[in-house]
């Protein structure tokens, strides 16, 4: 078979199969087919490279294939869904290590053969060796920060920006002088040490809070890494799919600053955070936070016609998106208008709540967004916040001071009933006070947000 006319053709197919498959990871219910289009392209690209290049020995590559997929089976399927954003950590990294290596691989390869660096490959493999690079140890502190080994703390130190500032001139510089004036191995190797401590200095100054905007970020990057990495190799599938990953990795970056009210520069260099520590008691002063217990939430929820149930970070620590689940279904069979509002941050990652509920099976068309929901609060009897705190803190809307002024959020405070399911009046991931605690309107349900959710479940089926 001529492969050199079929390798394009399948490249192509794969391509749209990755647009197809993206465009369905935009709404939770198309999101498992639109990866398993995009798996079928990717399978589809790799049989066609591997196949193309007239392999003669493919030992190496299938120990490749089976170490690598076995890693990858154990790990997805043993991953807490509240570690994912440090699993997406290391699969940038590691993408950026592979890009890099690539990169260096191909350098090693000219330098070998006494031969000197075209303009346009060298630029494919310093951008490969310099963007992979940053990437992967970039993405390795941001592993660590979630992980807790390195300090999760903001580090507002301009010494540490000026070193990354001359790291980053020195990098580029020595990557245009690589292309320009060719081949120099030990200059080579200081791009790489230099592009290595770079991603560090990058990611070490930004709080652990942010962290998911960088990895959001790094993933866009190891997409570039990946397309520069295609140019190396003269792989048309490598390129798209880079380009697809740096250009949704940047998309994805936008829509998290946008939630958050913030711009990227602000998330990069404003050491959001530092000096403050998650989970310190919230500021109660004189200020009162009414709580209640199972029986009066089951009466309020039982006997209200609209009910609003607000998930948050603390319903994947609980793993409790089944009891949410089973409460609505409940309140729902006794003619309930029950709805889930998902905020596009609540949690550590995007779609985290849409993850959690969907597998609970939560039906697609009680989901709705804070827009759908704000407009009409004060008509909803109860909303009941399951272990979110931020992104319903009036604070955003009411104090033009406060570190999350603008942030959009989930205007619970204006429900007839708000009920706010957690263990204290600790803060959340921002790390300020709560006024909605002590609101009038608010009860405090203190517990884990599993045990509360099944015990109010409990009381309403005695109703
Ligand atoms: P948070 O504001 O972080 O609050 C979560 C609350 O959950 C905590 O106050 C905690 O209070 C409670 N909690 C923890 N474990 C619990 C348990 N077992 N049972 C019940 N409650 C529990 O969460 P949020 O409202 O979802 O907001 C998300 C935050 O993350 C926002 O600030 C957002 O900007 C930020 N962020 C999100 C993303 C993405 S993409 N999702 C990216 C970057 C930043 P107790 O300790 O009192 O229980």
């Amino acid at each position: 078979m001529d492969f050199g006319t079929v390798t394009p053709l399948v490249y192509l197919l794969s391509a749209v199969l990755f647009i197809f498959g993206i465009k369905r990871l935009g709404h939770p219910e198309t999101a498992a087919k639109g990866n398993r289009l995009a798996s079928v392209g990717m399978l589809l690209a790799i049989l066609a490279t591997l196949l193309d290049r007239q392999i003669l020995d493919f030992t190496w590559i299938i120990a490749g294939l089976v170490a690598g997929g076995l890693i990858g089976l154990v790990m997805a399927k043993t991953i807490k869904m509240t570690a994912m954003p440090e699993m997406v950590a290391v699969f940038n990294g590691f993408g950026g290590a592979a890009s890099g290596l690539v990169a260096t691989g191909e350098y090693l390869r000219i330098m070998d053969m006494g031969g000197t660096l075209a303009i346009d490959a060298g630029v494919s493999i310093m951008a490969g060796t310099l963007i992979g690079a940053v990437t992967f140890s970039g993405s390795m502190i941001a592993y660590g920060k979630l992980q807790g080994f390195v300090t999760g703390n903001a580090v507002s130190n301009p010494f540490v920006r000026l070193l990354a500032i001359l790291l980053a001139a020195f990098a580029i510089g020595s990557a245009v002088y690589l292309v320009g004036f060719g081949g120099d191995l030990p200059f080579y190797w200081s791009l790489v040490g230099s592009a290595l401590i770079l991603g560090v200095l990058f990611v070490i100054p930004i709080g652990g809070a942010d962290m998911p905007v960088v990895i959001a970020l790094l993933n866009s990057y190891s997409g570039l890494a990946a397309a520069a990495a295609g140019f190396v190799l003269e792989n048309n599938a490598l390129i798209i799919s880079g380009a697809l990953v740096g250009a949704s990795g940047l998309v994805l970056t936008n829509i998290m600053c946008r939630a958050m009210n913030r711009s990227l520069v602000n998330v990069l260099f404003s050491a959001f955070g530092a000096g403050t520590a998650s989970g310190v008691t919230g500021d109660d002063g004189d200020k009162v936070a009414t709580s209640i217990e199972a029986e009066d939430s089951a009466m309020i929820l039982g006997y209200a016609s609209q009910v609003v149930f607000v998930p948050g970070y603390g319903l994947a620590v609980a793993q409790a998106q089944h009891k949410i689940r089973e409460l609505a279904d409940l309140l729902t069979a006794r003619g309930v208008n029950v709805k889930y509002c998902v905020h596009p941050v609540a949690g550590r990652m995007p779609g985290h709540m849409n993850v959690l509920l969907a597998e609970a099976n939560v039906p697609y068309d009680q989901l709705c967004e804070p827009e759908d929901v704000n407009p009409d609060m004060e008509n909803i009897d109860v909303a009941v916040v399951v272990g979110a705190n931020d992104v319903v803190n009036p604070l955003a809307r009411d104090d033009a001071s406060s570190p999350i002024a603008g942030m959009p959020i989930i205007e619970t405070d204006r429900a007839k009933t708000c009920i706010v399911i957690k263990r204290s009046l600790s803060v959340g991931y921002a790390a300020i006070d709560n006024p909605l605690f002590y609101k009038e309107n608010n009860r405090m349900f203190f517990g884990d947000a599993a045990d509360a959710l099944g015990l109010i479940a409990e009381e309403v089926k005695q109703l």
